[in-house]
């Protein structure tokens, strides 16, 4: 017997994209047949925010990467609804796209919407967001490019914040709370009363390449 809501369409099927060949990078022309400006959604949920922002910005490219196929099939069946034709996703370890798979300064803006907490101290040490991924997300910025990180947990926005210090990569820039649709976990959290921590950081120029180049 089927579960209820197990059905997905082959349309919906065909927003997930799987990675033909592991040794080179994706080609966004490849998966969107065209080349404009990109933005990536690490750990993308169930596509809530990376829908909402692909329909209010058709002029740009959005992939999502999700490693839990559930949430996977419900971002798909989502953009099918929305008839996107400029939202893709990838089932897959971000952390391992973006060190391997995404070509060198070739995204404009990288979302890391409510990365997974691990509170306990025993578990710290399976967080995603390390300096080894801030190294991997400065290399696949184009130069300006911005990096988006938002929690609920205070003592995780001190954790990147403490990264941040260790890093040269990035100066922080301002974020207007209305500029962005809200993801699945942030109206949750909105709805609960609990407070989010909004970090936005550009990529500063590079001063080995000169101004003329920038
Ligand atoms: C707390 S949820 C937030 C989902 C969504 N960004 C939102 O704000 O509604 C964190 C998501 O990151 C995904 N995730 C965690 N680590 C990941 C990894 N290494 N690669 C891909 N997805 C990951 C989880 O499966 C989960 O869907």
């Amino acid at each position: 017997m089927r579960r209820a809501g197990a059905i997905i369409s082959e349309a919906a099927a065909a927003i997930q994209f799987a990675v033909p060949d592991h040794s080179r990078p994706l080609s966004f022309a490849e998966i969107f047949g065209r080349s404009v400006p990109a933005e990536v959604d690490l750990g993308c949920g169930d596509g809530a925010f990376l829908t909402a922002l692909a329909e209010e910005h058709p002029e740009r490219n959005y992939l999502g990467i999700e490693k839990l196929f559930g949430r996977i099939r419900t971002g798909c069946k989502r953009i099918e609804r929305a008839e996107l034709t400029n939202a893709r996703l990838i089932r897959a370890d971000f952390a391992q796209v973006v060190a391997s798979l995404l070509p060198a300064e070739s995204i404009h803006v990288f979302h890391i919407m409510f990365p997974d907490p691990w509170p306990k101290r025993r578990h710290q040490q399976r967080r995603v967001v390390t300096p080894e991924l801030f190294g991997s997300i400065e290399k696949a910025l184009v130069s300006k490019g911005v990096l988006h990180v938002v929690t609920d947990e205070r003592e995780y926005y001190q954790h990147v914040l403490k990264i941040l210090k260790g890093t040269p990569l990035f100066e922080s820039t301002s974020i207007p709370e209305e500029s962005l649709p809200r993801s699945t976990f942030e109206q949750r959290f909105i709805d609960a009363g609990d407070p989010i921590y909004r970090v936005r950081l550009r990529k500063l120029p590079d001063p080995r390449k000169g101004f003329a180049s920038q």
